[in-house]
């Protein structure tokens, strides 16, 4: 689909915006990039905290209709991964790592469906840190001194948007391997948030976690995962 490139001084957040125009019926494909955000929004709740120029922050909205949304959030990792640079790792769901270090984070949320119909505008907001001042993250610009703010939106919608139509057609499993390849997590020592400790093994066919913890393995769909220390 044609998409439109909208870019914008300041928003609150890229995502808020294309959900406001979403409820208000306005459900076209269109790349939103703010300069600027004062109320960036993480995952669970948490904010995506930047002043102007410490991190490229923008969403893609458009219609999608997957048979299974289940690792939708992989699938839009593994793209922008392997479209910005080749050591980045992969924090399960959907964190960038390089070093342990956050590059960048992913936040998709879905309005209510398009129509009535099957398809519901989904929006992938995106985050990569530039040149970032909190401490245990990595920017960009330490990564690829060169790379221009155009450049790399255009190196790493395209992808993205592409990844998004195969998602709707094949759902997670040909990104399973690509997502394998790049897990930062595989046979670490991890914690989940419910309390569980055990060793994590890759992910399944739906993008689930696989981790082998005392009580055998468990497919993790939605817990908080950290690398518990060595
Ligand atoms: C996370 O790390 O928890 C996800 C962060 C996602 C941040 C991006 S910045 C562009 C888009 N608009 C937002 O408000 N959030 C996402």
């Amino acid at each position: 689909p044609g998409f439109t490139v909208e870019v914008l001084p300041e928003l609150d957040s890229t995502n808020s915006e294309l959900m406001r125009r979403a409820r208000a019926g306005r459900t076209e494909p269109v790349l939103l990039v703010a300069e600027h955000q004062t109320a960036g929004r993480g995952r669970l709740g948490r904010s995506w905290e930047s002043a102007a120029g410490d991190s490229l922050t923008f969403s893609l909205g458009l219609p999608l209709a997957p048979p299974d949304w289940s690792g939708l959030s992989l699938a839009v990792g593994v793209a922008v991964a392997e479209a910005l640079h080749a050591d980045i790792r992969l924090k399960w769901p959907n964190d960038l790592w390089v070093d342990d270090r956050k590059l960048t984070g992913i936040l998709i949320e879905t309005a209510a469906p398009v129509d009535g119909g099957a398809s519901r505008y989904t929006i992938v907001g995106i985050g990569i840190n530039v040149a970032p001042r909190a401490a245990p993250a990595i920017g960009l610009r330490e990564l690829q001194p060169d790379a221009t703010a155009p450049g790399t939106l255009l190196a790493v919608a395209e992808p993205v948007v592409r990844t998004l139509q195969a998602f709707e057609q094949f759902g997670f499993s040909p990104f399973q391997a690509r997502f394998e390849r790049r897990d930062a997590l595989a046979d670490r020592a991890v914690r989940l948030s419910d309390g569980m400790a055990g060793t994590a093994h890759g992910v399944d066919e739906r993008g689930a976690l696989l981790v082998h913890t005392a009580a055998g393995m468990r497919a993790v769909t939605s817990a908080e995962v950290s690398v518990r220390p060595a």
